[in-house]
């Protein structure tokens, strides 16, 4: 079959932008600007939840994925902790990072509380010490602006920020950190073919064509910020063609590295692929027992490799 996947340029120009984009670049730009003036300091643009697919103009319905953002939540946490400034790109509605530890669908905040006996509420004296951690990393993060929420629901409006956010990154060069871990929809209705009002059940079966959706790490990489550190993710069901899928992508768009993970496993398995290695980081049932979380381990390993990117270039300069 003909493959029908347009240049990102083309997709740019018959799409309409997100009507809050021009507030965003603001926003962006300046917590670019005010990191970009502490000495050392990095910052990483996390992507993070799924994109969905609107079917029609008018949004009833739409097509989504399983991401909640866990991950990507998880992951900002780690970078903060290293001392990274982070722009959170996140679904709307998905898993924030700190507040993830009381979400509604697992530890109800609800659950930690408990009546004062004075007319008001308290944390239960077993939940103090684990929730007092988790409010002080929270408070400090707030305190010194670390970390700028950005939020999208469908594809289109995730490709136009990540340009922007791209785009303002690339002043600080190799001390950005592009981290991709949103599950983005690789189709979509174009708006041009997508009807204006929601679609009636009158009319028999649904039938659906969706177009493939420009491949964005290729501008991303050679255009919008081609000093900076990316790292994208390949997701799989099928293991057998997980390491040659993350290759081919490495080869492709030539940027610094992919974490492959198969859908089942990766929450205790992946694989952090660049061009000199292919290094398999996993958790021992003993560790996924204990909550141990395996982006501690790989963000860890990623932040070696961005050291060596940053040391590499400053020794080109010279
Ligand atoms: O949120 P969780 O439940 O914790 O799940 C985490 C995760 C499984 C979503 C995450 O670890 C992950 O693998 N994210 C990437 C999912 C994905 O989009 O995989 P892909 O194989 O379809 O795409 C590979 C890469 O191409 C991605 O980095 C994506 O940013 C990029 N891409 C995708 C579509 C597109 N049109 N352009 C792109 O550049």
């Amino acid at each position: 079959m003909e493959s029908m996947r347009i240049r990102p340029s083309q997709f740019f120009d018959s799409q309409q932008p997100p009507a809050n984009l021009q507030d965003i670049k603001t926003r962006i730009n300046s917590f670019v600007e005010k990191h970009a003036k502490v000495p050392g300091r990095r910052i990483v643009l996390v992507t993070s939840g799924g994109t969905t697919v609107p079917l029609e103009a008018q949004t009833v319905r739409f097509i989504d994925n399983f991401s909640a953002g866990t991950r990507g939540s998880i992951s900002t946490e780690y970078f903060l902790e290293h001392g990274y400034a982070v722009i959170f790109l996140h679904r709307q509605y998905s898993l924030l990072p700190y507040s993830r530890h009381y979400s509604h669908s697992k530890n109800c905040f609800l659950d930690f509380m408990k009546p004062d006996g004075n007319g008001g509420i308290t944390v239960a004296p077993q939940y103090t010490p684990a929730m007092l951690q988790v409010l002080e990393k929270y408070n400090s993060v707030k305190q010194q602006g670390l970390l700028e929420l950005v939020s999208f629901v469908d594809v289109n409006e995730y490709l136009f920020l990540l340009r922007e956010i791209s785009c303002s990154l690339a002043k600080i060069q190799e001390r950005a950190m592009f981290y991709l871990a949103a599950a983005v929809s690789d189709f979509y209705i174009p708006m041009g073919k997508m009807v204006q009002h929601k679609i009636q059940s009158g009319e028999g079966a649904l039938h659906l064509e969706l177009d493939q959706v420009p491949k964005i790490l290729s501008p991303l990489v050679k255009e919008w910020a081609p000093r900076a550190f990316v790292v994208s993710f390949k997701l799989e069901t099928d293991p057998s063609i997980l390491i040659s899928k993350a290759k081919t992508a490495l080869a492709r768009y030539s940027h610094q590295a992919v974490i492959g993970n198969i859908l089942s496993t990766r929450k205790h398995h992946v694989i952090l692929i660049t061009n000199q290695e292919e290094k398999d980081i996993r958790l021992t049932k003993e560790e996924q027992d204990l909550g141990v979380e395996i982006e501690g381990s790989f963000i860890h390993e990623l932040i070696e490799r961005q050291d060596r990117w940053v040391a590499a270039a400053a020794a080109v300069e010279k």
